[in-house]
């Protein structure tokens, strides 16, 4: 299935959040992605299928025709630009399969989030989006990158392993639903040659396997 990445835009919002429902139940309240967008400090990608389209809601498009073409074209411009292929109209959007967020305080990229649909799941694309999530960071000056995910999520914890990420503390009870421990994870220096070439590796044996071109999100 081909695929691609680019920035989360708000009319992404809603497919989002519904991704979120479903890959973190017990979290509440959920994930505020509207005021994640207009956070400086936060950013967000979203992982499209490049053949599969959904209808917005009437209202949704009603108010977007309302947008004046100058508005519209600089929306055009610096939100929906895909990485490669062309957005649909914006009265059908490509089908969001996954979305991740980091936030970046200082020299450190925060993981905040990194969820792909159930169905879609075991196909790299949680891959593809953290090898973006890591190329951005780089590119915006962070040296290492740290998460939290849960002592008993063995998926994730694989796919942080995979690209660099050790455990470097416990956070006892760290879950409030459920008091389940927070495993701290951290990578080495993002930039380092080594981590680099880890990377590299890493990113050649992906688009071996799934045959997806990585490209540089436009912003
Ligand atoms: C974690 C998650 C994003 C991975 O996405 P994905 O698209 O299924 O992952 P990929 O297909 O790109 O797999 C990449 C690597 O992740 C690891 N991985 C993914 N699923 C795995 C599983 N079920 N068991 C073991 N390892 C797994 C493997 O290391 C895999 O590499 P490999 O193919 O060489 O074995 C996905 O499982 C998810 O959405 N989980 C729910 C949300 C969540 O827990 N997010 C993390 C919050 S900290």
């Amino acid at each position: 299935m081909p695929c691609y990445v680019r920035l989360m835009g708000k009319e992404d919002i809603a497919q989002v959040t519904e991704i979120d429902r479903e890959a973190f139940p017990t979290q509440w309240p959920p994930a505020n992605y509207q005021r994640e967008l207009e956070n400086r400090l936060a950013h967000y990608i979203v992982a499209c299928d490049a053949g599969k389209t959904v209808e917005e809601p009437r209202v949704e498009v009603a108010s977007r025709r309302g947008l004046s073409g100058l508005v519209s074209r600089v929306r055009q411009l610096f939100n929906h630009e895909p990485f490669f292929g062309k957005e649909p109209p914006p009265s059908r959007r490509r089908y969001i399969l996954g979305f991740a967020g980091f936030w970046v305080m200082a020299d450190e990229a925060h993981l905040t989030n990194i969820a792909v649909w159930e169905s879609h799941r075991r196909q790299g694309i949680g891959e593809l989006m953290l090898i973006s999530i890591i190329d951005m960071a780089a590119e915006l000056k962070a040296s290492i990158i740290t998460l939290e995910v849960r002592a008993s999520n063995t998926s994730a914890r694989s796919l942080y392993g995979k690209y660099g990420f050790t455990q470097v503390g416990l956070r006892r009870g760290y879950y409030i639903s459920d008091r389940e421990d927070g495993v701290l994870m951290s990578t080495e220096n993002i930039s380092s040659a080594s981590f680099q070439a880890h990377l590299q590796h890493l990113k050649q044996a992906h688009a071996r396997k799934w045959g997806t071109a990585l490209r540089q999100i436009a912003r």
